[in-house]
């Protein structure tokens, strides 16, 4: 029964839970994408950013926990509420008719398990080197540190690899477009006088975040940036 439910069993709590989790994701990828630009300030600033990064313990490894279990709750929540959504209409629609939906909306299932997909390529492309197409990238300087900045350019040199995270920054730009935009319904930023403002400005966050990972790989393709 209904006042029987936990807050979380409810479709409500679900949404809130996807949309909290949502946003601490999104807020690690805006931030570690924003931060990887250093690339463009030279090898010092991206290095130090990096090593910086790197430092603290305590602090790398709550942000890697906090991520890990958001990224578990988001993906549960996502299951959840599909399967809710079935329940509550177990036929389907003879016809099927999008309201108030989005090109970016009906992808965000294609899109969540290709973003997964791709961080798991991405650890063992940036953080492991066990995909990465230039070892030289892993080689350790006199004190054991990595050079980061030029990992990353020997890691966008090969087409392919700058391929699939060209492919996933489109993609993460339209799940971050859909998901902006659902995440200002779910607090109530919901009024038809105001939700050309909430349109705009998920589409323009959306493909400003987009455009600065794609802006990382394509440099590097066109020689803008180069090893040191
Ligand atoms: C063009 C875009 C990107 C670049 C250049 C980039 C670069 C990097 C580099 C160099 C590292 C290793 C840092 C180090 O070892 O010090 C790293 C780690 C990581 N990246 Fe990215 N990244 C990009 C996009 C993304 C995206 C879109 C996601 C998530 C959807 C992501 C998630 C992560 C995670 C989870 C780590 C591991 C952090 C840790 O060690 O705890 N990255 N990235």
């Amino acid at each position: 029964m209904a006042n029987n439910m936990t807050f979380l069993e409810t479709s409500v709590g679900k949404k809130v839970l996807m949309a909290a989790t949502g946003f601490i994701i999104f807020g690690f990828v805006v931030v570690h994408i924003l931060g990887n630009l250093q690339l463009f300030l030279g090898p010092e600033a991206l290095n130090q950013y990096a090593a910086f990064l790197q430092a603290s313990g305590p602090i790398k490894w709550t942000v890697r926990i906090v991520l890990a279990a958001s990224v578990l709750a988001h993906i549960v929540s996502a299951v959840m509420v599909t399967l809710q959504n079935w329940r509550a209409r177990p036929q389907k629609y003879a016809v099927k008719r999008y309201q108030e939906t989005t090109y970016a909306a009906r992808t965000m299932w294609l899109g969540g398990p290709i973003i997964g997909l791709f961080v798991v390529y991405h650890l063992l492309h940036f953080t492991t080197g066990h995909c990465h197409p230039v070892k030289a990238g892993f080689i350790p300087d006199s004190n054991g540190v990595i050079n980061v900045y030029n990992n990353v350019i020997f890691g966008f040199q090969d087409t392919v690899a700058s391929g699939v995270y060209i492919f996933t920054m489109v993609l993460i730009g339209l799940h971050l477009y859909h998901g902006l935009w659902s995440m200002m319904q779910s607090v109530g930023l919901n009024h038809p006088k105001y939700n050309h403002w909430r349109k705009a400005f998920a589409v323009l966050f959306a493909l400003l975040i987009a455009t600065a990972g794609i802006s990382l790989p394509v440099s590097v393709l066109l020689g803008l940036v180069t090893p040191v």
